[in-house]
């Protein structure tokens, strides 16, 4: 023990880290992991413990979401072990998730972390949100994309289709964006002018599912008013029912724990709206599912329930959560950001409407966007279980990892790792730019993969990686073409000045 001690205080821990340095030297150029560690580096035993069967899990269980929260629990320990792997519990956990095991190794340095992305040694068999996976009821009774591994013929096959669904929709994505940001940002004026401040979160998901909807399925949820009212809802509760288990919600302890925390909730509370959102892609979206069985060699309802969950769970779910901490990094304005974006994007775009070329011409828009989403994850954790047993290396040791052991990676810790990114904690609107900037796009990690990678049937980085980022450039340059100034938090504007 006190060797493994004197080892670890000659490590360096994230929060009090060596100065940091400019240029990411101690990772390989691509971000890719390799399982062959740098001999100069030590093997250790992976330091934390998962303590009494029960006991430990539980008090876990009771930190990650009551005493301490996920970035504290991780922060924690990270410092108590001064190694960046260790062995934690995460939850859901006891009583009622039996066959669930709560042991992992969690990974919270880039060099770590990227192991995760090599296929070789990472099975993502079920783990999408770790050991626990919420009832195929939920989907169809399919497993759909996000939960095959690379190694199952299916994986292949839906994720070409997803591939193909986004290069083909390319002009529908953009123009329905900005149709839909019409709409959204028409209401958001009113009730500024009606109420003096306005929550946008609702006006902001009927804009994602309706222009997700279009260019996704090509169906147009004008054609059922039910869907069109109440679309975005049906998700929401779908997506929060899957994921209540896994989730820090914010409601008074130790109610939260008690209520939805402990067990899994039954698919049939929300069946009502998954089979209308179903029927609504099976109908409207005929030509895509169509596709779905001819040029890829899925069966309808494979196509339908896989459909589904990209529109509602990857894309809906995903810039749910991402399009708000845009906004709420840009109503934390310090630095005249605005002011510069507002100057870049008029002079880019001269009032023509905008593009993805017009966009990919903004520097620091497009900066803004890396940079939130390297502070703010929107997807925080990823998992992967070791293939078979191989050496995994943080920057300064090596340690063992024996097949079956399942791989925690904490984001929110990995993207400020003081080896990678000088002045970690603080948000740099323009740390992306310039040739410097460009070179740390390779350890940018929201897609499961490096921001210079390529999402492919062979991995399981995120079909939508380009995607996602150009369309939030959409968002933030379509919002300088029609205001001069945003005052906004992560759930409401509370000013807005049009362009003069
Ligand atoms: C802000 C929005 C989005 C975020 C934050 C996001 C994030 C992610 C992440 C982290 C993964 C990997 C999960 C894992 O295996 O651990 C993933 C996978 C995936 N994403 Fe996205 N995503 C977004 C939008 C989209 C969109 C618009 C699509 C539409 C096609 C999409 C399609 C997919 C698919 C199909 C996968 C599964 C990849 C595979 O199984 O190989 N995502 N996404």
């Amino acid at each position: 023990m006190s060797k493994l001690m004197t080892q670890a205080r000659m490590m360096t821990p994230m929060s009090t880290g060596s100065a940091p340095s400019s240029k990411p030297a101690a990772l390989n150029p691509s971000g890719a992991a390799t399982t062959a560690p740098p001999s100069s580096l030590r093997v250790r035993p992976i330091p934390g413990a998962y303590g009494w069967p029960i006991l430990g899990p539980i008090s876990d269980r009771l930190d990650y979401f009551w005493f301490q929260g996920p970035e504290t629990f991780f922060r924690k320990r990270f410092e108590k072990y001064m190694s960046s792997v260790f062995r934690t519990n995460v939850p859901p956990c006891f009583p009622f998730f039996a066959g669930v095991s709560p042991n992992v190794i969690a990974v919270v340095d880039c060099k770590s972390f990227a192991h995760l992305f090599d296929m070789d040694i990472i099975e993502k068999r079920n783990v999408l949100v770790g050991d626990f996976m919420p009832s195929t009821s939920f989907t169809g009774d399919f497993r759909v994309c996000a939960y095959l591994d690379t190694e199952e013929q299916d994986h292949a096959k839906v994720k070409s289709f997803a591939i193909d669904i986004l290069r083909r929709s390319s002009e529908v994505w953009v123009s329905s964006l900005l149709s839909s940001m019409d709409v959204m940002w028409t209401t958001i004026d009113q009730s500024l002018s009606d109420h003096g401040k306005a929550s946008y979160l609702v006006p902001l998901q009927k804009c994602l599912f309706n222009f997700l909807c279009k260019s996704i399925v090509g169906a147009d949820p004008a054609s059922s008013p039910h869907i069109a009212e109440s679309g975005y809802a049906m998700l929401d509760k779908w997506l929060a029912l899957q994921l209540l288990p896994t989730l820090k919600i914010g409601v008074l302890q130790p109610l939260e724990e008690i209520f939805l925390h402990s067990f899994a909730y039954p698919f049939f509370l929300v069946k009502g709206g998954y089979d209308k959102l179903a029927e609504f892609i099976a109908k409207e979206g005929g030509e895509v599912v169509e596709r779905g069985q001819v040029e890829f060699g899925l069966s309808s309802e494979q196509t339908i329930h896989n459909l589904l969950f990209i529109l509602g769970f990857n894309a809906f779910g995903g810039f749910a959560v991402f399009l708000p901490s845009l906004l709420s990094a840009l109503g934390k304005d310090t630095a005249e950001v605005q002011k510069k974006l507002r100057q870049e994007v008029r002079q880019k775009s001269n009032g023509s409407t905008l593009s993805f070329n017009s966009v990919k011409e903004m520097p620091l828009v497009q900066s803004f966007v890396y940079e939130t989403l390297r502070m703010n994850p929107p997807v925080p954790i990823q998992y992967g279980r070791a293939r078979k047993d191989f050496l995994l290396s943080s920057h300064d040791s090596v340690y063992e990892v024996k097949k079956g052991e399942l791989l925690c990676g904490y984001q929110k810790l990995v993207m400020r790792d003081p080896k990678v990114f000088a002045d970690p904690e603080t948000f740099v609107p323009d740390r992306f730019t310039g040739e410097k900037g460009r070179e740390l796009l390779s350890y940018l990690y929201w897609s499961n993969g490096p921001q210079t990678g390529t999402p492919g049937p062979s991995n399981k980085q995120c079909a939508a990686k380009d995607y996602v980022t150009l369309t939030a450039s959409l968002f933030l340059a379509y919002l300088f073409q029609r205001y001069d100034s945003i005052t906004c938090t992560s759930s409401a504007v509370t000013a807005a000045e049009k362009a003069k």
